[in-house]
């Protein structure tokens, strides 16, 4: 099948790549000419594990290739992705204006039947407005529908390749049997194609995160009160997590969600609530707790230097909002460096990843080369993403490093116990301190 795919951000690329992979021809568009030039010289703008593999392989044997001609990209495609950003506008509500744009270029340019993909998370409704700004001058048939995407950052091939379903809202026999072709080879072992109406595979999408980060957020307000009640957060998470109808993921209490997607995705479903005169009260309360989860261990570091950062160098280990990703959009690490500095204190960093992204926005930090570099004549260490490497170091070196035994750590990597067996001073969320 040929396949247009327009916007080569995290999900066009992916789903540009992967479709290719299981022999399409696939044709990514942007507007970006820098991009599009980096990308046909093989540069990958985004880190994503196992991505270059595919891209290279379906670019060397001539099934992926990219232009900024959206006329010249959609020639002869059966399918068109939409795959653009929808960046939250002023009062939190999704920002169509680049959808809407290339659906009015598509009424002008398309010469033969094709189906749109809306694969960027949009309100309800976004399919009728697409469908009617392609109509206004469109000449050809055509249909809209929603295909949501449920890839994680970090595992985006694996998500894509193996999905747990693929939901597709149409009401249209045509596309459904153009969507059950396309999507034939990643179904494979069963797992589901959902057939459903536009306007509910575009709200299933966002019910999906939002249920994920009140799932999330439940478990910090639990690790809350374990500290104060002098439970553990941890034997509370195996103890439900075991619970079948619970399930065992994503109940890791930590620091807070970031990335670009829960936090816009929760804020803009509570728009649409809005829209509609419809009181989402737990959305409200999950954007509240998120953020103030978000500076849970600043109150312990300060208490733990008597309220004066001055001239104090805190080292920082993780700045991504998630391991496996250079993504630092909405990342906990970032708020809580830009209190420490404005506190007075310097910062110190590393992060597998996350640094080069990390420096355009924040030059007054010192980036090292390895974790252990950055604890060299530190005064304490904050923990933001838990990358592996972090999980077992070389706890000696850690302490003679350091000048103080103190680690503040967000995503709970060590056990209370083993800590003060070592004699460190240690901070974490949900379990004694
Ligand atoms: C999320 C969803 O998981 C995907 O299904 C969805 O497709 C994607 O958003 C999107 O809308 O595009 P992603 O933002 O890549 O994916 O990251 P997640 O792995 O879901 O993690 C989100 C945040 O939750 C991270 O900050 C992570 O640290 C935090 N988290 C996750 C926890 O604090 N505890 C957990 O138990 C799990």
């Amino acid at each position: 099948m040929k396949i247009a795919v327009v916007g080569t951000g995290y999900v066009g690329l992916v789903t540009g790549t992967c479709f290719s992979e299981t022999g399409n021809q696939v044709v990514c568009v942007d507007v970006n000419e820098e991009k599009i030039k980096g990308l046909q010289n093989g540069v990958m703008p985004i880190y994503e594990p196992g991505l270059d593999v595919l891209f290279n392989r379906n670019v060397e044997e001539g099934r992926l290739k990219f232009t900024t001609s959206l006329k010249e990209g959609i020639e002869g495609a059966e399918t068109i992705f939409l795959a653009l950003p929808t960046p939250p506008g002023e009062d939190g509500s999704a920002d169509l204006k680049y959808i809407l744009k290339v659906a009015d270029d598509l009424g002008k340019l398309m010469t033969q039947y094709a189906v749109i993909v809306d694969k960027s998370t949009v309100p309800v409704g976004t399919a009728e407005l697409v469908s009617a700004a392609i109509s206004r001058n469109a000449t050809v048939d055509f249909d809209v529908v929603s295909n949501p995407e449920f890839l994680r950052e970090g595992v985006a091939v694996e998500d894509f390749m193996k999905p747990d379903r693929v939901v597709v809202g149409t009401g249209s026999e045509r596309a459904k049997k153009v969507m059950e072709r396309l999507y034939a080879p990643l179904v494979r072992q069963g797992n589901p194609i959902i057939f459903m109406d536009e306007r509910s595979a575009e709200m299933t999408k966002y019910a999906a995160n939002a249920f994920l980060a009140m799932k999330i957020t439940f478990m910090n307000e639990i690790a809350n009160l374990c500290e104060k009640t002098g439970a553990n957060v941890d034997h509370i998470r195996r103890g439900i997590g075991t619970d079948s109808r619970i399930g065992k993921r994503f109940l890791f209490a930590g620091i807070g969600y970031g990335g670009s997607c829960f936090p816009k995705d929760v804020q803009a479903l509570a728009k649409t609530s809005a829209d509609y005169a419809y009181d989402f009260r737990l959305l409200n309360a999950v954007m509240e707790v998120n953020k103030d989860q978000k500076r849970k261990l600043l109150p312990h570091l300060l208490a733990y230097f008597g309220g004066d950062l001055k001239d104090k160098t805190i080292a920082v280990w993780g700045l991504a909002f998630k391991p496996y990703t250079d993504d630092i959009r909405e990342a906990p690490a970032l708020e809580n460096i830009r209190e420490l500095l404005d506190l007075g204190a310097k910062v110190t960093a590393y992060d597998p990843e996350g640094m080069p992204n990390t420096k355009a926005l924040l030059p007054g930090v010192t980036y090292c080369h390895t974790a252990y570099a950055a604890l060299d004549d530190a005064d304490a260490l904050m923990i933001f993403t838990e990358w592996p490497q972090f999980r077992t170091p070389e706890f000696e070196k850690v302490s003679a490093l350091l000048k103080n035994k103190v680690i503040f750590d967000g995503r709970n990597l060590y056990e209370p116990e083993h800590m003060k067996e070592l004699g460190f001073a240690y901070f974490s969320i949900g379990r004694e301190t």
